[in-house]
């Protein structure tokens, strides 16, 4: 209803100039949606505000306002409340004109921005050699949900997956990979890793333990610094190994991204911190390569330092982010990088980009947004574990969302008498599991911490993707029963008689606002209750308004209101990167 708004705002200005005269032109009508649906649609509050400037009561002032307001084209005849507020209707004649607009509209009324940004998108970024975690998830589908509605929005998107494909943890991992699996150098798809954390484990364990293998793990990071073609191999050998177990996951769940993983950046290290040093940031502490921070301190008080190149020569996570965020400035011409990790990780990136502004990196129009989230929890509150302790994989997560989405549908088919093939039941199952545990992280408000539960996620009751799935499938049921083609609707004209309706309509035109607030906002939690009070509205008004069976024109009026609404879902869904059914 931006655009509303806008107008409305427009015909305040002029009233108020008629008013009062010319020095009012510039004052903000401040309108907000109205407290109580039993008061209309929008409420201005602007005649209190006014009381002082213009030494008069808030009442006569409200009465003066409303007597030059011209709003007969969208609303119902002004009303005065309380102590002067303005009360607002919009007729339903605008909104049947506002939904014919978007009726035929594959894009539902949202056109692409003017402003297209080239942006970037950092999200999900596992580790190699070590299991993808839970929060690995959330920043996977928090990530691709904005990449999504930018994308939408018409941005130019980048997906990049900054794996931790790098560092001092691969001398250790390769020279274990060398003494245990020696054939996998040699032989095709010999190396069968199949339990990367258990791999990890065994190399982690060594080294802890074993003198001479440190020894040899030290020297094969300098190797692999160095471009020895061996141990550049069984380093390929580890990420691609890796890789396939990331693929896996990303394919249940939709995924595309690019990798671009730390290691590409590791011919650039030594440029940062040669330019960190022209730039006259560089101070020597204890034989570290640092630059002294503001606005961070020690425990004693003392500021401090963010190690750019260790005492041994080697690089840190946040010098190959310097390199990171100078190279999608310089080479990708990023305008906007989002960065998506757990909230720990706010400290990191604040102190990357305050060094990478001193060196005059970041030009004033490139913003660089972090977009942290909270942990997920298990149902006792504490951090999410399997019963015996250890950490879930990713993999028997989702296995089982769709194991369970499964059991749930036998038993409802089994209660409702219904036949369905194989080929349905495994589909919907894996639809409604996917999405149940992507919609459950998404309806958060990401900052918080979620309590992970399959029950709450997989009902079909409350704000859950089962829910507004079923509110789609309702639709296509009306179409099914009714024999309706809803793409030969056409161009009908809409009729907004019933409350139910009308609560309908507004609502399906509130879709444009949502996504712009998300655009800047990068809160996903605000489609998905956009979507779940869609479901909840579209539900009252099938309850209250028969649909096949009203008489012409309200029945094909209302069928246009219901494929509006899961066109909507459909494409709202899609955005948080949910498919939708047609029957379930
Ligand atoms: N690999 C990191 C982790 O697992 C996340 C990387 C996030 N992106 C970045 N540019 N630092 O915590």
């Amino acid at each position: 209803m931006n655009a509303t708004i806008a107008q409305l705002k427009q015909r305040f200005e002029q009233a108020l100039v008629a008013a009062f005269g010319r020095e009012l032109a510039e004052t903000d009508p401040i309108l907000v949606p109205a407290s109580n649906p039993k008061f209309g649609d929008y409420q201005s509050n602007v005649a209190m505000s006014l009381t002082k400037k213009l030494g008069k009561p808030p009442q006569g002032i409200a009465q003066a306002i409303v007597e030059q307001l011209d709003v007969t084209d969208l609303c119902e005849a002004p009303t005065i409340a309380g102590p002067g507020f303005i009360n607002l209707r919009l007729k339903s004649s605008y909104l049947e004109q506002q939904l014919q607009q978007i009726q035929t509209d594959p894009r539902l009324g949202i056109a692409p921005t003017k402003q297209p940004q080239h942006t970037i998108v950092d999200f999900s970024s596992p580790n190699i050699a070590k299991e993808m975690h839970v929060g690995h998830l959330r920043s996977t589908i928090i990530g691709d949900c904005i990449a999504r509605v930018l994308e939408f929005i018409g941005h130019d998107v980048l997906r990049i997956n900054h794996l931790g494909d790098w560092g001092t943890q691969f001398g250790m991992l390769i020279t274990h990979l060398k003494q245990a699996y020696p054939e996998a150098l040699t032989t095709a798809n010999a190396l069968a890793l199949g339990d990367l954390t258990s791999f990890y484990k065994q190399a982690k364990q060594r080294f802890d333990e074993d003198e001479e293998f440190r020894e040899t793990s030290r020297l094969e990071v300098v190797a692999l610094q160095a471009g020895n073609e061996e141990t550049l191999r069984a380093w390929n050998l580890l990420c691609e190994q890796s890789f396939l177990a990331f693929r896996e996951i990303y394919d249940l769940l939709d995924i595309q991204i690019a990798n671009r993983g730390e290691s590409f950046y590791n011919p650039l290290l030594a440029g940062v911190v040669s330019d960190l040093d022209k730039a006259g940031l560089l101070v020597e502490d204890q034989g570290a390569q640092c630059v002294f921070l503001e606005g961070f301190t020690n425990k004693e008080g003392n500021p401090l330092p963010l190690i750019i190149k260790k005492s041994d020569g080697g690089y840190n996570y946040a010098t190959t982010d310097l390199a990171a965020v100078r190279y999608r400035i310089q080479q990708d011409h990023a305008d906007r990088i989002i960065y998506v990790t757990d909230a720990g990780q706010a400290n990191h990136f604040t102190q990357v980009w305050q060094v990478a502004r001193k060196a005059g990196w970041i030009p004033d129009n490139v913003e660089l947004v972090h977009v942290p989230f909270g942990l997920v929890q298990g149902e006792d509150g504490k951090k999410f574990k399997t019963r015996s302790g250890d950490t879930v994989r990713l993999r028997d997560l989702l296995d089982e969302a769709v194991a369970r989405a499964k059991a749930d549908l036998e038993a409802r088919l089994q209660e409702e008498g219904r036949q369905e093939s194989e080929d349905f039941i495994d589909h919907v199952a894996e639809v409604v599991g996917i999405s149940s545990v992507k919609y459950a992280d998404l309806s958060q408000n990401r900052t918080s911490n979620y309590i992970f539960s399959y029950d709450k996620m997989l009902s079909l009751q409350g704000n859950t993707a089962p829910y507004l799935l079923y509110a789609y499938v309702r639709v296509q049921g009306i179409s099914r029963k009714g024999n309706i083609d809803f793409q030969q609707l056409g161009d009908h004209a809409i009729q907004l008689t019933e409350e139910a309706e009308s609560t309908l309509a507004k609502h399906l035109l509130g879709f444009d606002e949502v996504l712009s607030a998300l655009e800047m906002d990068l809160m996903p939690n605000r489609l998905c209750q956009y979507l779940f009070e869609l479901s909840q509205k579209f539900n009252q008004f099938y309850d209250r308004c028969p649909i096949l069976q009203a008489d012409e024109p309200q029945r094909t009026s209302r069928l246009v209101l219901a494929d509006l609404t899961a066109r909507t879902l459909k494409l709202g869904l899609s955005l948080l990167g949910i498919q939708v059914l047609e029957r379930m």
